[in-house]
């Protein structure tokens, strides 16, 4: 049988934190073996909210595939690409764009989120309200069955469903109807126990040192019923010990034991935290340091994957042409 097809992808933000590796990499990494992969660098994304600002995108987008491969994304297995690279997505969110509405449009809860985050009031661009329809275009591209992404996303995925259905009945059956594939996954929080985002500034980065790595732990929150050393500590509320569940498998009960009956003192529990963090992100560090040292190689690699999709996605655009009737290439 036919593996299936995924299809997810990423703003280039830069350096990418532990919240991704445990939120979206690890699941990406896993999927690999059972799925034909393609993961896309959204670059063209990242204008919709920071069109002003674009001089680091280049930079971010080599940052972004360095983390991806150095925590074991293969790209012999996956394809690993750049939306802007692959002009057809910007061609099929153009003739997607009149399947759906501006109401339906204005509905979309992550554009509202987005709306109200970034203060935007009225303020709202044509590119910020079309999103989900590039989006759309995206995952359709590459008849993606299914689109490994977390909650905040569904919505953008039921969308894709409704523009398949609305073009595969108006024009003939080209796409397949997608499905979101949820991250199963503890939410790996921030070093202040909300969620981890860089513009946020509570991460700890992939490719930070271990030193870097011990000064953040030690801002962490912890239960703040636990003043001293000797006070019972609640480590259900404490933002390090979910660390220690993710890194230190190992010592977790007697963490706990010792937290709760406050033999264990929170600072050494951080430092001991922060070094089991290091240790598991040793071997990803590693392979950074190495890819970064010679972006030629990571062009190369984004060159390659860039091509594959380029394949495919023109091979869907002339069917696409073709049950629309339009001129062909
Ligand atoms: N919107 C996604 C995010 O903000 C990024 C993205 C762009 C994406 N195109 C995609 C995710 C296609 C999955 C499939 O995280």
């Amino acid at each position: 049988m036919a593996k299936g097809r995924i299809l997810s992808g990423m703003r280039p933000t830069g350096k990418l934190h532990l919240g991704h590796l445990v939120g979206a990499l690890e699941n990406w990494v896993q999927l690999q073996n059972e799925y034909e992969s393609f993961h896309m660098v959204a670059d063209w994304h990242v204008l919709t909210t920071s069109y002003q600002d674009t001089a680091n995108i280049k930079q971010d987008t080599l940052e972004m595939v360095a983390d991806w491969i150095s925590s074991g994304l293969d790209p012999e297995k996956a394809v690993l690409f750049v939306q802007s690279k692959v002009k057809e997505h910007a061609e099929l969110h153009l003739l997607f764009s009149m399947l759906v509405t501006t109401a339906r449009l204005e509905r979309n809860p992550t554009v509202k989120e987005v709306v109200r985050d970034l203060n935007l009031g009225t303020n709202v661009s044509y590119g910020l309200l079309g999103y989900p329809v590039l989006q759309a275009a995206d995952i359709l591209m590459y008849k993606a069955d299914l689109v490994p992404v977390g909650e905040d996303q569904v919505s953008h995925v039921e969308l894709t469903r409704e523009i398949a259905r609305r073009f595969n009945s108006l024009y003939g059956e080209v796409f397949p109807e997608p499905q979101p594939k949820l991250t199963v996954f503890a939410r790996l929080p921030g070093l202040d126990g909300k969620r981890m985002s860089k513009s946020v500034g509570n991460t700890i980065e992939l490719g930070d040192s271990p030193e870097e790595m011990m000064r953040k732990m030690k801002t962490a929150v912890t239960d703040p019923k636990k003043i001293r050393r000797g006070d019972a500590g609640h480590p259900e509320v404490c933002t390090v010990f979910t660390y220690h569940k993710r890194f230190n498998a190992e010592e977790k009960e007697e963490i706990e034991k010792d937290c709760r009956s406050g033999v264990l003192g929170c600072v050494p529990c951080k430092e001991n935290a922060a070094r089991k963090v290091a240790h598991a992100l040793a071997p990803i560090r590693e392979k950074r340091t190495k890819l970064m040292s010679d972006p030629s190689v990571l062009e190369e690699i984004i060159e390659d994957g860039t091509g594959r999709a380029r394949a495919v996605a023109r091979e869907t655009m002339n069917s696409v042409r073709s049950v629309m009737k339009l001129w062909n290439d």
